[in-house]
């Protein structure tokens, strides 16, 4: 630690100082000396967010390698790819991101594997706990949102696109408020099929009339377990509330049973939705998990900054969406190759 011990300051200070100048031979030096990549220094920023946001892409690759976190938060709540404006920085940061996610999940789903998968899933906390109704929102007994009416005019683009074959077979999971089930019934679909596992989501439905309507069908329970009951479908929304990441992932690995060749599956599009960064990783770790079942997705993007003032969040714990564009999902099987 020579440069250290003669400047007075540390390892990890000369590191974000060579970081956030560029100076690729000195980060490679302090880092081959034992300084530590995954430091924050005084402002709260990482020597990988110096590098990001000078656009020093060089650097980056060596912060990266030497271990620095992708997803470190500055006190703002910016990671190093929301503070960089250059590409091949993004670029680089982007890959390393998918690379570990996609490295972490197969790691998790061995681990959960070898601990006992046949225990079956872990208490549904969410699902056996109060909800309560009004016109804008339903809410969890934590004052977490399950669903908000904001979000309106995106469960009737969603509804556009899993419609968009015109009539058919139609299913959608999670109720919520009935938004995507109202836009729905409004392309008349011959069948539409809403499966939703909250009972008093469920009781509320049938108090709004929906287990009268001619072409619905309305099934109760968690779709893990409803799944046997469903048929095939022209097109597929999926919105559930309380579950994870994986749980979707499980999910799409029935789309080959559940979606009829030339069928349109979409989801609600909230995965990270209050980090501009993270959520284009998980846009595109989506996008590539499902393309590893054979689907192409394609994001359309739609403006919600005008969907969202501060009052929405009033009394709400967690605002779950702070981004300006909603990226809405449009999967289908990909076409076989002529
Ligand atoms: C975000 S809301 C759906 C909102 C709906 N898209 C709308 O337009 O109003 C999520 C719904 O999924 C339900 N849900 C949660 N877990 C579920 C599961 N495993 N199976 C079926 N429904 C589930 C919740 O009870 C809740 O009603």
């Amino acid at each position: 630690m020579a440069a250290a011990s003669k400047s007075g300051k540390s390892p990890e200070e000369l590191l974000c100082s060579a970081a956030e100048s560029g100076d690729a031979e000195a980060v490679a030096g302090l880092l081959s000396e034992g300084a530590d990549p995954t430091h924050f220094d005084s402002s709260g920023l990482t020597p990988l967010m110096h590098a990001a946001a000078g656009g020093h892409a060089a650097v980056a690759r060596l912060l990266l390698e030497a271990g620095a976190p992708w997803n470190a938060l500055s006190p703002t709540g910016f990671s190093a790819g929301d503070l960089t404006s250059d590409t091949a920085t993004y670029d680089l940061l982007l890959d390393h991101a998918l690379r570990s996610e996609l490295v972490l999940g197969t790691v998790a789903r061995r681990q959960a594997g070898s601990a006992n998968s046949s225990d079956g899933p872990p208490a549904e906390s969410y699902l056996e706990s109060r909800v309560s109704f009004s016109e804008e929102r339903v809410m969890d007994a934590e004052s977490k949102a399950v669903m908000m009416k904001w979000e309106q005019p995106l469960m009737e683009a969603h509804a556009r696109a899993v419609c968009s074959g015109g009539g058919g077979k139609v299913l959608n999971v999670g109720f919520g408020m009935g938004l995507v089930d109202e836009a729905i019934q409004r392309y008349k679909p011959d069948e539409h099929t809403i499966v939703e596992a909250h009972p008093e989501v469920y009781a509320r439905m049938l108090k709004l009339g929906w287990g009268e309507k001619k072409n619905v069908r309305v099934v109760f329970g968690r779709w893990q377990d409803v799944i046997p009951q469903l048929g095939s479908y022209d097109g597929i929304f999926f919105d559930t509330y309380g579950e994870y990441y994986e749980d979707m992932r499980e999910f799409h690995q029935h789309l080959p049973k559940l979606l009829k060749p030339g069928g349109i599956y979409s989801y609600f599009n909230g995965l990270c939705g209050d980090n501009a960064f993270f959520h284009v990783v998980y846009c595109q770790l989506v996008a590539l998990e499902l393309a590893n079942l054979g689907y192409s997705t394609q994001f359309i993007p739609l403006p919600v900054k005008n969907c969202l003032s501060e009052e929405t969040w009033n009394g709400v714990k967690q605002r779950y969406w702070q981004l300006d564009t909603y990226h809405l999902p449009v999967c289908q099987e990909e076409s076989e190759p002529e």
